[in-house]
């Protein structure tokens, strides 16, 4: 059976982005097998964070989990820091990963290269062994994230490959799976760079009022010509826009060009914000429910239980492994 395991870093308010490439799909995968999706706040600690917003933003990706539709039932819903084999695996893991492949990450050249080395925090450089161990723990064989994270899948699985070769079939192989339609939404303002929790004009929020969501769709920047088509690299910004659609509509690509083809931007903006709408203003209602009502500290209890049972088995698997007594 499979194992899917994923996991959103409280690290900001959460995106469309964020709701497209990873959260919308994590239901759908209940009925394929076993699912464990937690909030990855070790992993948020490392770049400097307040405390406070830490925890707001913890609890409310756990309620966007539960509002996306996500049954504590038939998923293992927890925090990381809340089953500390995660940073016990990572202690033994993180000797099998080399400096050198690390220093390749895309994640983190991008967020360190333009800091200096006394300012970069050991935690940073290492998370690709802290999400390895994230998902190892839990002998995942399928991972959903967006497109930016398929690099820390494959040293993942570099490392299994490494790490098995010396002591025998210890780790399970998993696969990074990436959404079809969506995988790297474009932020509003500047369709080139990524749409990613630090920029308030060009991120959709999902607690975004509506009107200021229709705001921002209305006033994201579009490109030369009064054609709609999909052209990524010279129309990025209404190949972004089409992209949001079809992922909110759970169309194809191909189908909303089609549908759009003799639209003027003005009207093609204006139904890219409803279609946007008719999915998150229900997704914000269950989401303020939840919330009031508490009971997601009840779901996060118990599926930390539930994780550690689950964990307890592959740490012991892998302490045998390389030979420590326990
Ligand atoms: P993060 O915000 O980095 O914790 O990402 C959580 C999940 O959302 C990961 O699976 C990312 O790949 C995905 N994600 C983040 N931003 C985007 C984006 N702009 N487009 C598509 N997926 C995204
Ligand atoms: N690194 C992921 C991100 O930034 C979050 C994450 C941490 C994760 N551990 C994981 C995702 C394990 C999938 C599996 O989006």
């Amino acid at each position: 059976m499979e194992r899917i395991l994923s996991g959103i870093k409280p690290t900001g308010k959460l995106t469309l982005g964020n709701y497209i490439g990873a959260l919308k799909h994590f239901k759908d995968f209940q009925e394929q097998g076993e699912v464990y999706i937690f909030i990855a706040d070790l992993h948020a600690l490392t770049l400097p964070i307040d405390p406070s917003e830490l925890r707001e933003n913890s609890k409310d990706i756990a309620c966007f989990y539960l509002a996306s539709g996500l049954d504590p039932k038939k998923t293992t819903i927890f925090l990381q820091s809340d089953v500390s084999m995660h940073a016990e695996l990572n202690a033994i893991l993180q000797n099998y990963l080399y400096i050198g492949e690390l220093k390749r990450m895309t994640q983190f050249k991008d967020k360190c290269s333009k800091m200096n080395d006394s300012a970069i925090g050991l935690g940073i450089f290492a998370y690709p062994s802290l999400m390895a161990s994230d998902i190892l723990l839990y002998d995942a064989t399928k991972v959903p994230v967006g497109e930016d994270q398929v690099q820390h899948i494959e040293l993942t699985r570099d490392l299994v490959n490494r790490f098995n070769h010396r002591y025998g079939e210890i780790l399970t192989l998993p696969k990074a799976e990436v959404t079809k339609v969506g995988k790297r939404i474009m932020s509003l303002t500047d369709p080139t760079k990524k749409m990613s929790k630090s920029d308030p004009k060009g991120d959709i929020f999902l607690k975004d009022e509506e009107s200021v969501i229709r705001k921002k769709i209305m006033s994201a920047k579009t490109d030369s010509g009064s054609e709609i088509y999909f052209d990524q690299e010279n129309k990025p910004g209404i190949s972004n826009l089409l992209t949001i659609y079809s992922a909110m509509k759970g169309i194809d690509l191909s189908l909303a060009v089609e549908h759009f083809k003799n639209y003027r931007y003005g009207d093609f903006k204006k139904e890219v914000a409803d279609a946007v709408l008719e999915e998150l203003l229900p997704f914000q209602k269950r989401y303020l429910e939840i919330k009031e009502s508490g009971m997601y500290l009840e779901v996060l209890k118990a599926g930390a239980e539930k994780a550690r049972t689950t964990a307890q088995v592959v740490l012991k698997r892998v302490k045998d492994a390389v030979g420590l007594l326990s």
